[in-house]
């Protein structure tokens, strides 16, 4: 199988590479990647001469080039490119929508002209909306996005959907609650926590901390979209998840006593605009439908997470070396003076 994955320099991504080309030897994968702030090429520095690798850098807005790559071969979308980052896009919407919604419309509309087996949607939890104390959102729940970035995944997973209901092409929608693991760039809460710790920088939780999530380690998340990616049904909607909800505050904690850091280093520092208050998934579907659940206990995965990031401080110091310290800056810096 020869599979065009996007977004394969970014977190999530570079770590499905990975997981396919070592469980299936005989794939072929290629990987667009516009190599935004967020791409990396050292994340796939392991693999990057792999007989059944190819790397193209370049943008999923661009159709000729997407034409050209999907036209030569490729049976499967995997489709992870995104501006992923929820401040950002209260910073800047515009490219989330460019890049969101209107990449995704190009390769949709490349994979109906090459007429390929499948297309996989990376979508996420946040189209849901905040919940409250109780309940989960279930695939048929209402798409209620708070962000721009949660707003334009959503209006790209309605787009998706017209694409099945209209020209039939063979697409799924899978949604995923937070994902944790090696190679999360050092922005999202659980890296860049760990980072700062060891740096004995201030750790800034928005608000009173209370925000929950559901973090599912990122392995799992890549055997689902496996399983996804290897079954017959299309035109269907998986949610994904960790079943494993806690509050920033309780993530906190655990990342402080893995590190054995003090509990000084918090700092609460003013909230998100339109801060979703929790997230959570009813996974039963795929459950029941395709066998899988996720097997990674939290308590597992982030000491293997924490461990990562303390062997592999050069990876992470040099992405908080460049640009990066702009956006921290600009970002934190702010945060905290209000
Ligand atoms: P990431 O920000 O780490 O990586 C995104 C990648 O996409 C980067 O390599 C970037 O260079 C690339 N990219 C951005 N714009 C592009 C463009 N126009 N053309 C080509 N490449 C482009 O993101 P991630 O955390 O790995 O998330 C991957 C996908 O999974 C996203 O679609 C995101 O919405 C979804 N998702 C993420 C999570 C999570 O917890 N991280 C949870 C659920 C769903
Ligand atoms: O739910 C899935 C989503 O998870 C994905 O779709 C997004 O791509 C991914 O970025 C992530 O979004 P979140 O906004 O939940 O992740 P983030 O790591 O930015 O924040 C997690 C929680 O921690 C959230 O309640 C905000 C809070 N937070 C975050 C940062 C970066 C802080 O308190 N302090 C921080 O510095």
């Amino acid at each position: 199988m020869k599979i065009l994955v996007t977004g394969g320099a970014g977190f999530i991504g570079s770590n499905f590479i990975r997981y396919i080309l070592l469980k299936y030897p005989n794939y072929h994968i290629v990987n667009l990647d516009k190599l935004t702030y967020a791409g990396n090429l050292d994340n796939l520095s392991d693999i990057e001469n792999h007989s059944n690798y190819q790397f193209f850098k370049g943008d999923i807005c661009n159709f000729e080039l997407v034409n050209r790559i999907v036209g030569d071969g490729v049976d499967a979308i995997v489709h992870f490119a995104a501006e992923s980052h929820v401040d950002r896009s209260i910073y800047d919407p515009g490219i989330f929508v460019k890049t969101n919604v209107l990449g995704t419309q190009v390769l949709l509309e490349s994979a109906l002209k090459f007429k390929i087996d499948k297309f996989i949607q990376i979508s996420t939890d946040e189209v849901y909306g905040s919940l409250g104390k109780e309940g989960s959102s279930v695939e048929s729940s209402s798409l209620l996005p708070n962000s721009p970035y949660s707003a334009s995944k959503a209006s790209a997973d309605l787009l998706v959907r017209s694409y099945f209901e209209t020209f039939r092409l063979p697409a799924i929608i899978t949604r995923c609650t937070n994902n944790y693991g090696p190679y999360q760039f050092p922005e999202k809460l659980i890296p860049l926590f760990i980072t700062n710790a060891l740096q004995d920088l201030s750790l800034p939780i928005y608000g009173d901390g209370l925000y929950v999530r559901d973090w599912i380690y990122v392995e799992d998340h890549c055997k689902a979209l496996d399983t996804v990616l290897h079954q017959d049904k299309v035109g269907e909607i998986y949610n994904i998840g960790g079943k494993n909800e806690k509050t920033n505050l309780e993530i906190t904690d655990l990342i402080l006593k893995e590190l054995n850091r003090s509990k000084s280093l918090v700092k609460h520092v003013k909230d998100r605009p339109a801060h979703d208050r929790r997230y959570s998934l009813d996974c039963s579907k795929i459950g029941a439908e395709l066998g899988w659940k996720p097997d990674t206990p939290f308590e597992e995965g982030i000491s293997k997470t924490v461990n990562w990031y303390v062997s592999h401080q050069g990876w992470w110091q040099k992405i908080k070396s460049g640009e990066y310290l702009k956006y921290y800056e600009k970002h934190y810096l702010q945060r905290e003076s209000s």
